[in-house]
């Protein structure tokens, strides 16, 4: 792996400009003396044009998009507005989005061939809801499938999908990690249905990251021994300081 992928979902977080600027401040400050890794501040729409002028070494994502360029869709943003605002990795499918807002695999696929032919990075969540035994829920199958229907092997290499297990995200009850070793066998196993539809070759350009309750104590065991190329960071990435403590381990983890 080349350098590892972090990105920061910041939600519905923080309530002012003014705290979103100290946050992304501080994290620019620690990241300007680091190379090996590449980190991408998703805050919400609200914040964007603000922190796209500040912006240096982070790039920046967006937490969802509408798949139209311009037209009457109240409430919506376009991926052109993105496009002009600077944004160039947008999260799409996130099961925060699935569960509460709606959002179904058909339009989850019109915004990943949407974003794929645009150029963006599109970062696609998958995961199941329950934690079933040992075997690979069906469902992460199904939505990686369903997502890509209609995307032309030429469009995968800025795909990124994330595995974030629901059941293991920061604010499900109980919520606990997924172990390194059950990450592990998902990413073999997306990498295989990549593989059946696109081919060894291209569907290596993909990265596979993990999400759900990552902390600075634990991102090591998931880039080593899970094998994930990275990770998208929810609750902990509000912690300026445990979010860089995050991007530190993933940059020493790749030294090995
Ligand atoms: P978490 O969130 O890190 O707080 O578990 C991850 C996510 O929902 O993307």
């Amino acid at each position: 792996m080349e350098k590892p992928l972090i990105i920061a979902n910041w939600k519905m977080n923080p309530t002012s400009a003014k705290e979103a600027t100290e946050l992304m401040m501080k994290v620019e400050g620690a990241l300007a003396r680091m190379r090996r890794v590449e980190v991408v501040i998703a805050p919400p729409f609200l914040f964007l044009s603000h922190l796209s002028r500040m912006r240096k070494r982070c790039k920046l994502g967006a937490q969802n998009t509408f798949w139209g360029d311009t037209g009457p869709y109240t409430g919506e943003i376009s991926w052109r507005q993105l496009k002009k605002t600077g944004v160039s990795h947008i999260i799409v499918g996130h099961s925060e989005r699935r569960l509460f807002l709606g959002e179904t695999d058909e339009m989850i696929n019109k915004k990943i061939r949407t974003l794929l032919s645009q150029n963006f990075f599109a970062v696609l969540c998958i995961g199941e809801r329950e934690r079933s035994g040992h075997d690979i829920p069906a469902v992460v199958g199904e939505q990686l499938k369903n997502a890509l229907i209609g995307v032309p092997r030429g469009h995968i290499k800025n795909l990124v999908v994330a595995y974030e297990p629901v059941w293991a995200i920061s604010t499900a009850s109980f919520a606990r990690p997924d172990t390194p070793d059950n990450a592990f066998r998902v990413a073999v196993y997306i990498r295989k249905v990549l593989s059946g539809l696109y081919g060894r070759g291209s569907a290596e350009h993909v990265r596979v990251i993990y999400g759900g309750s990552v902390r600075a104590k634990n991102i090591t065991p998931f880039l080593l021994d899970g094998k994930m190329e990275g990770a998208l960071v929810g609750h902990a990435s509000l912690d300026p300081q445990e979010f860089m403590d995050i991007v530190r381990r993933a940059t020493q983890a790749m030294r090995h």
